[in-house]
């Protein structure tokens, strides 16, 4: 305990941590429950949402025409599932063990044109040739800067010409939201970060000068006392800054749409959806 009372008063944003565990194979397990329920809207979407987001990505986005599609931070492959049954050929990125063996497991019984890599898609190569590559949940938000412009860059070199990119990025203020969250707890026989009794002590900061939210979690085992730290800053950005990161990145003809169904969704108001096509000179 002498972690929490010791802790810097203000964390330096990813300093900490980059992100939540989601490739630790312990974690990926009880993450991978979570993207499966049906009973919230955490980690993945409910299937019924889901659908309605694939449809308007196939007839929407791409017009119901077939062509490769590249999910970066795919999770189980809820999204390339459905998409490949639509006709779309898909490969799915992503570095957690859980989520990766069951897309694969879905993708073998179902005979689906689908490809799983198990990597981080900092480092991930992208191959090339695909119609559309896919970036959604908000996680965007959530890699440094630097690492966001990265695979902005690596994905507009993917593309096939005339590809679109399709972001689904948090909005300002849900991102600010975020880092104003009061500190809370909760005690749990066994739960998300991890099986044993523990308590999840959480605090939230939000740094106004670099547009970042930073979110502490200190996990005490009930039994030890041992305290597990994690961390995660997510980036604000305006809709004029994930423009001028797109113009800069290889991609034009950027369109914003308030939610990935294309129309106002009220339960996904901390998203939008951002669809932008390959600069002819990328
Ligand atoms: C909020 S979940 C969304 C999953 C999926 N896109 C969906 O909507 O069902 C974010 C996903 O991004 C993955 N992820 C986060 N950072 C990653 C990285 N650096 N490389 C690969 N995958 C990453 C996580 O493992 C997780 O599966």
């Amino acid at each position: 305990m002498l972690d929490v009372i010791h802790r810097r008063p203000v964390p330096d944003p990813w300093a900490e941590g980059e992100k939540i565990p989601w490739n630790d194979p312990d974690f990926s397990e009880r993450m991978l429950r979570e993207h499966l329920s049906q009973d919230h809207d955490a980690a993945s979407r409910r299937f019924e949402v889901i659908d309605e987001h694939v449809d308007w990505i196939h007839q929407g986005v791409l017009s119901g025409t077939p062509t490769r599609i590249l999910d970066l931070g795919c999770g189980p492959g809820l999204y390339t599932s459905r998409l490949s049954k639509l006709g779309h050929e898909c490969v799915g990125i992503d570095y957690a063990p859980a989520a990766i063996a069951y897309a694969r497991e879905q993708a073998e019984r179902e005979k689906l044109r689908c490809t799983y890599l198990e990597q981080d898609i900092r480092v991930a190569d992208y191959g090339t040739g695909c119609g559309l590559v896919m970036l959604i949940f908000g996680e965007f938000n959530v890699f440094r800067p630097a690492d966001a412009r990265l695979i902005l860059e690596k994905a507009s070199r993917a593309l096939e010409r005339d590809g679109l990119l399709l972001l689904e990025p948090h909005t300002f203020s849900a991102v600010q939201k975020i880092g104003e969250q009061p500190a809370s707890w909760y005690a749990t026989s066994g739960g998300l970060f991890s099986d044993r009794p523990h308590v999840c002590l959480t605090e939230s900061f939000w740094d106004p000068e670099r547009k970042v939210a930073t979110e502490r979690y200190f996990i005490v085992d009930a039994q030890t006392g041992d305290v597990t730290r994690h961390a995660a800053s997510t980036q604000a950005y305006t809709d004029e800054e994930y423009r001028s990161l797109l113009l800069g990145c290889g991609f034009g003809e950027i369109e914003f749409y308030p939610s990935l169904r294309g129309d106002l969704d009220e339960s996904q108001a901390d998203l939008i959806a951002i669809v932008a096509r390959k600069a002819r000179a990328a």
